[in-house]
C-alpha cells in the first residue's frame, strides 16, 4: 500500500450510529401503542444518554418536536462530552413518530452533525417546500422550474421516460395541486403518510425504487435530509413555506426569505458532516428492531460526508450485558 501522507481521521458517524441504535431500540417498544408522546420521550432519552459520550462539543440546532410540543432536544442544548471537534447537532428521535405510534412502516432514529456554524437554522419556521434527488439526479433539479419540467429533467438524467419515475410525496391536502400536476406530467406516485427524511434518503438507495422526493415537509427534516444527501452524493433544495400570511409576515420580521432558494449548500455548509439513521419500524431502507428476548437487532445507516463512504451496520444487542451497563432498559 502507498503512504499517501494524510492519515486518516475519526469518523464520528460510527459513534453517532450507537446513539440512533438506542432511541431506535427504546421507541421501537411503542410500535402500534398508540402513544406518540411515550415513544417520543423514549427516544429522546436514550439519544440524551448516548450523545453525552461522543467526543464532541455539540450544540442542537435542529431540535426535533417544537412543532408539536412534544418532550425534545431543545434548540441550543449542549450535547457530547465537551472535547473536540465543535458541532452542531440536528436530531430526529423519530422521524414517523405517527407510523410508529399506529404500527406503520418507515419510521426512523436520525442525528447528523456538522462543523458548528454550518448548519441552517429555521427558528420557528416549520415547513419547507422541497426536491430531493440522488446522486444521478443532482445538478438537473431547479425548485424555481415546474414539477414537469424537474421530471423531464431528472427522466434525461436517468437515460428514461418520465413515466419510469417513482415520485414520492407526503400524503396531505396541501399538495393536491402537486399531484395533479405529476399525474399529467405521467410520473409514478408514492404518497407516503408520514416520514419526508427516509422518503429523501429512499432517492439516494437504489434497492428503494424511489426517483424524487417532492412536497411540502417539516424543515428540520429538510436540514437533515440535506446532511444525509450530501454525504450520499444526492441533492436537496428546499423553500421556507409559510401556512398563512400572519406567519409569512412573522418570518419576514425575523429576517427569514421566502422567496429564497435554500440550496443544498445554505442548508448545510460543510461537506464534513456525520449522518447516521436506524430503522424502528420496517421500511424500504431500513429494517425495524427486532426483539429477540435476550437479543435485539437493529438495522443502521452510516454516512460520511468528507469520504463519502455509506456503511449499513446490522447490529446484536444483548440484553442481559447491556441491563447490567445501562442506566435504561432496552
Ligand atoms: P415527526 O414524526 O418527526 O413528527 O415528523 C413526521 C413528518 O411526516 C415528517 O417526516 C415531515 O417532514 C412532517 O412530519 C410533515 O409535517 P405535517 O405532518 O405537519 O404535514
Amino acid at each position: 500500500m502507498e503512504v499517501l501522507g494524510a492519515t486518516p481521521t475519526r469518523n464520528l458517524a460510527l459513534e453517532l450510529a450507537r446513539v440512533t441504535e438506542a432511541a431506535a431500540m427504546m421507541a421501537g417498544r411503542f410500535m402500534g401503542r398508540g402513544d406518540k408522546e411515550g415513544a417520543d420521550q423514549a427516544a429522546v432519552n436514550a439519544m440524551r444518554l448516548i450523545l453525552g459520550t461522543v467526543d464532541m462539543s455539540g450544540v442542537i440546532v435542529i431540535g426535533e418536536g417544537e412543532k408539536d410540543q412534544a418532550p425534545m432536544l431543545y434548540n441550543g442544548e449542549k450535547v457530547g462530552n465537551g472535547s473536540k471537534p465543535d458541532v452542531d447537532v440536528a436530531v430526529d428521535p423519530i422521524d414517523g413518530t405517527r407510523p410508529l405510534a399506529f404500527g406503520r412502516s418507515n419510521s426512523l432514529a436520525t442525528v447528523a452533525l456538522a462543523p458548528r456554524g454550518t448548519m441552517f437554522d429555521p427558528g420557528p419556521f416549520v415547513y419547507m417546500d422541497k426536491i430531493a434527488v440522488g446522486p444521478e439526479g443532482k445538478g438537473r433539479i431547479n425548485i424555481e422550474k415546474s414539477i414537469t419540467e424537474n421530471l423531464q429533467a431528472i427522466a434525461k438524467a436517468k437515460g428514461r421516460a418520465v413515466e419510469d419515475l417513482t415520485t414520492i410525496i407526503l400524503d396531505r391536502p396541501r399538495h393536491a395541486e402537486m399531484i395533479a400536476e405529476i399525474r399529467k406530467a405521467g410520473a409514478r406516485i408514492r404518497q407516503i403518510p408520514d416520514g419526508d427524511v427516509a422518503a429523501a434518503l429512499m432517492t439516494a438507495w437504489p434497492d428503494a425504487g424511489v426517483d424524487v422526493l417532492l412536497g411540502i415537509g417539516g424543515t428540520p427534516e429538510g436540514v437533515i435530509a440535506a446532511c444525509a444527501l450530501r454525504a450520499m452524493g444526492g441533492e436537496i433544495q428546499g423553500k421556507l413555506y409559510a401556512r398563512d400570511e400572519a406567519e409569512l409576515n412573522r418570518g419576514r420580521e425575523a429576517g427569514y426569505d421566502f422567496d429564497k432558494v435554500l440550496t443544498m449548500n445554505d442548508l448545510v455548509s460543510s461537506e464534513d458532516v456525520f449522518f447516521a439513521a436506524t430503522g424502528i419500524t420496517d421500511g424500504e431502507l431500513l429494517k425495524g428492531v427486532r426483539y429477540l428476548g435476550d437479543r435485539i437487532t437493529t438495522d443502521t445507516l452510516v454516512v460520511r460526508g468528507l469520504t463519502g463512504t455509506i456503511r449499513e451496520i446490522i447490529a446484536t444487542h444483548t440484553t442481559d450485558k447491556l441491563d447490567n451497563l445501562s442506566s435504561v432498559r432496552y
